[in-house]
Order: structure tokens, then sequence, then C-alpha cells
């Protein structure tokens, strides 16, 4: 196993499951979860999107954060100082390592592009910019508006890149430690408030009673994609934050308590959106726009409704903030193993690289759906299957099973069952998502 011992490590179990959950827990729970929901028809989709989360997130979940703690670099290195001796080691390193960098570095320019408008939105509920009371122009506005946009990406990067300036500990541990309780504690606020305003119970059927009748292929397809998105894997995150983990960290628990928190809060939040969506008598297909238009319209009209819209918009902020931090760390540290570069300096160039890409994005806005298409449908999945042929095929039994050691006997099963998963079910899987997104099955 490679070492370095002057490398940044977490300090706290729950400071790391925290800066995981603060990885994983973002737009994709907040913004596009909802949306998802609703265009694929409510509770079969769900059913669809926790059966990927657990057959197939969860595996590799664990093998990203596996190939980080055995490997201790960020993912090229940590990938090339686990594959050494094998005959695809460089192939993997290069290759795998090399999607480790590039899919964070295309999506965050989008994301901060759309966490921008979050930004956006948080200020007009505060007061701080003016409104035009009609949320659908606001929003045409906004986005067609350059300077508006490209102020509030350059402020949301500036926010993510001074927490990475930090450091391991001191920025990502100490900023999750915080943003990661501040949105839950809103999100439950939100949730108990429209509860008893409105009841939860039309929520509930659409997002639990399963129809399965709704449920079409591309349905299931589309909930295998994001369980990759949302679960922040196939873009070396996970492994970049395994490599700040000791040894003996216990990463299976960890995992699993990842996904379960990711999970849960992408429901909080599909639920508080449908109870207000189906109160104020709204469709639940609005689709992308679901957030940043349909909802505030809707804040507008209930009671409280602008303390709903800050508390809203906050918790999509900080969600959106605590990702951002994570993509910009797999830059960061692996500019930092790969070149021997400070931190201060990696920060600057991954700094005013994504603000370059960004400003692109908030220009063109068929540069932002193009980085947003590529990466999810083509760059994640080829990403993740790389991570589980590495981690299911080409690592040690010792490496591949660490996790496991520490059960004895009893992680025989469990680790027998982890293999296949990682070494068939998910990237087949992800291989059929991938071949169906490029149209091989006449879609
Ligand atoms: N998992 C994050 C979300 O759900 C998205 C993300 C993508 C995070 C890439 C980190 C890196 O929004």
């Amino acid at each position: 196993m490679a070492s370095d011992s002057a490398r940044g490590n977490f300090g706290s179990d729950l400071g790391f499951v925290l800066a995981a959950a603060g990885s994983a827990v973002g737009l994709g729970n907040i913004w596009k979860f909802p949306y998802i929901v609703g265009e694929y028809g409510g509770g079969a989709f769900v059913l669809v999107y926790l059966g990927a989360v657990a057959i197939i997130g969860l595996p590799l979940m664990y093998a990203e954060l596996v190939i980080g703690q055995r490997g201790q670099r960020s993912p090229i290195g940590a990938i090339r100082a686990l594959t050494a001796g094998h005959r695809l080691g460089p192939l993997l390193s290069w290759v795998g390592g090399g999607l480790a960098v590039a899919t964070p570095f295309v999506i965050f320019c989008f994301y901060s592009v759309v966490a921008g408008w979050a930004l956006h939105f948080l200020a007009l509920s505060l007061g701080l910019v003016e409104g035009s009371g009609d949320s659908a122009r606001d929003f045409a506005e906004l986005t067609s508006s350059t300077t508006f946009s490209i102020g509030w990406l350059t402020l949301f990067l500036a926010l993510s890149l001074a927490v990475v300036l930090g450091g391991v500990r001191e920025g990502i541990e100490r900023a999750s430690k915080v943003l990661m309780p501040a949105m839950f504690a809103l999100l439950l606020g939100l949730l108990v408030f429209v509860g008893t305003t409105f009841g939860l119970s039309e929520a509930a059927n659409f997002l639990f009673r399963p129809d399965f009748s709704k449920l079409s292929g591309e349905a299931v397809l589309e909930a295998v994609g994001h369980s990759f998105f949302t679960l922040s894997l196939g873009m070396g995150i996970m492994i970049t934050y395994g490599s700040y983990l000791k040894e003996e960290r216990n990463i299976i628990r960890d995992g699993v308590a990842v996904s379960i928190l990711d999970t849960t809060l992408a429901l909080m939040a599909g639920m508080v959106v449908f109870t207000v969506v189906f109160a104020m008598g709204k469709e639940s297909q609005a689709g992308p726009g679901l957030v940043f238009v349909t909802l505030p319209d809707l804040f507008a009209r209930i009671p409280g409704g602008t303390a709903v819209a800050i508390a809203f918009f906050s918790m999509l902020v900080f969600a959106a903030w605590t990702s951002t931090i994570s993509g910009i760390e797999v830059l960061t540290s692996s500019m930092m193993d790969e070149f021997k570069l400070s931190r201060r300096a990696t920060t600057g160039i991954v700094g005013v690289s994504l603000w370059l890409g960004g400003v692109a994005c908030a220009v063109w806005p068929a540069v932002l759906d193009g980085a947003d298409q590529i990466t999810t449908n083509y760059m994640l999945p080829i990403g993740g299957i790389f991570v589980a042929v590495i981690a299911g095929w080409v690592l040690s039994k010792q490496d591949r099973e660490a996790g496991f050691a520490a059960w004895g006997s009893a992680g025989t099963v469990p680790a027998l069952f982890w293999t296949w998963a990682t070494r068939l079910v998910a990237p087949i899987a992800v291989a059929i998502v991938l071949l169906w997104k490029v149209g091989v099955f006449g879609g």
C-alpha cells in the first residue's frame, strides 16, 4: 500500500460521513430528483431508484472508497499504485484516473452555474435583488443576463474555493460539519411546516405508492443513471475522500451511512416539493423548471411563503456548496499529487479553469446543456464501469476485501456478494444504460 504521511486526513468519523454525504447530497437530490420523479410518474420510479442505489450504487460506493483508502492517493495515483504489476495497469490508471479528473471538471462548470441560480433565488427571496413577481420571467431574465449569471457563478465558486483552500480538515470537514446539519435542519423544518399546513398524504401517495403501469423502460434507465450522479460515483470523488481515511477505518459502514443519508434527503426533498405542488393544484411534470419556476410562484402564495422560500433556497445553496467542494477537491488533490504543487497554487489554477468553463456555460446555454448531457449520459457511466472493473477484477483479493476483513468469518458471504456485484452486476447494468443512451436499442 502506498502511503504519504504528509497527506491530509479527516479528523473524526462524523466529519468524514458529513463531508461524503455533503458531496452526495446536492442539486441532484433537491433540484433533479423531484423533477424526474414527476416526469416518470412517481412511486414505481422511486422504487426502481431505491433498487439501483442498493444493487449498483452501494457496491460502487464501496469500490471507490476502498480504492482511495488502499491507494492513499487521488484517483490517478491510487489506481496506478493498486494496479501496478497488472498488464492493464497503465491503461486503467490513465483512462480511469483521467476520467475521474475530466468528469468533475466538466460537471462543475455547469453545476456552478445552476448553483449560482440558486443564489439568485435566495437573494430574491431575501429581497436583496428585485424580482418581477413572476418567477418564469425572473428565471428567463436571469439565464439570459450574462452579467447576473456570471456574477452569481463567480460568487459561488469563490465560496467553494475558499473552503477547499483550507484543506481537508480545516476546510472541507469543518464546513461540512456546519453546512450539513444546517441544511438538514432546514429541510426537516420545511417538511414539518408544509406537512402541518397542507398534510403530507397526497405527496406520500405519489412518492410511495407504486403504479407500475406508469413505469417505462426509459424510467428504469434514468433511475440507474441518477443513482450514480446522486451518490457522486464514477468521478473519483469517493476515491479522493477515501484516500483521506486511515487504513483501519470501517468504510462499509460509512458507505452505507452516506447512501442512506443521500436517499433519505432526496425523499424528504421530494415530499416537500410535491406537497407544495399538489396543495397548489399544480402538475407534477414541470421538468427542470420545477424548482426555479414553479416553486417560487407557489411560495409567493402560501402563508409564511417568504420564510419558506428563504429556507428552501438556503438549503439548496448549502447542498450545492458541499458538493462543489468535493468536485474541486478531486481536481486540486490530483494536481497536488501528480505535479507536487501546493494546495494554494492548485486551488488557484483549478478555480480559474472552472470559472472559464462556467462562464462558457453561463453565456451559451447549449454548452451548459451539452456539459450536463455528456457527463451524465456518458462520462459518469464509463467512469463507473472502470471503477467496477478495477475494484472487482484487478485489485488483489486482500485489497479488494479489506473492508470486510474486520468482520472475520462473518464477512465471507458479504464479500462474495460484493465481489460479484462489482464484477458483473454493476458493469453490465451500467453498460446497458450506456448502450441505450447511445441509441443501440433503437431509443
Ligand atoms: N451528488 C451530487 C448531487 O446529487 C452531484 C455531484 C456531482 C457531486 C459530481 C459531486 C460531484 O447533486
